[in-house]
């Protein structure tokens, strides 16, 4: 599994955090930066990330700015981009299993470390159910 992730400056410690965490699980990382606390504008990392994921250079994306929100609004003007922004777990899942999101977004002054890894997992870790699901997400691509 590959991951592409980014973050403004509000959100690169939880970027930086989880990276390392995906990384020791054997998981490979692809970082879009920022890399610093320097303020920067989150829509092009959001993009990056967003445009890595549609290309299919990532399996999923991973963004993260102050609140979670700009990101992944960001993120989500990309084709072929469904972005969450999950800070429980239960949203983490029902993203994946009825929505097929492809990247999730979270805010790095909104939740700690440990929410923000099991909302992580359970997103990486849920698969998509189809069936009239599938219906519904076409529907939104198209
Ligand atoms: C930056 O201060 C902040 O606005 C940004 O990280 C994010 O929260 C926007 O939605």
């Amino acid at each position: 599994m590959k991951i592409a992730c980014g973050a403004d400056h509000g959100g690169v410690d939880l970027k930086d955090a989880l990276k390392v965490y995906l990384e020791k699980k054997g998981i490979e990382v692809v970082d879009f930066g920022t890399t610093g606390h320097e303020s920067v504008d989150y829509p092009e990392y959001g993009h990056k990330v967003a445009q890595a994921v549609a290309k299919k250079e990532a399996d999923y994306g991973l963004v993260c700015c102050g609140s979670g929100i700009g990101i992944s609004i960001a993120a989500n003007k990309v084709k072929g981009v469904r972005c969450v922004r999950a800070h429980d777990p239960y949203s983490a899942e029902m993203s994946r299993r009825h929505n097929n999101c492809n990247v999730i977004a979270m805010g790095g002054r909104f939740l700690g470390l440990d929410m923000a890894k099991k909302c992580l997992d359970v997103f990486l870790e849920t698969e998509f159910e189809g069936g009239r699901h599938s219906r519904r997400v076409d529907a939104i691509e198209e």
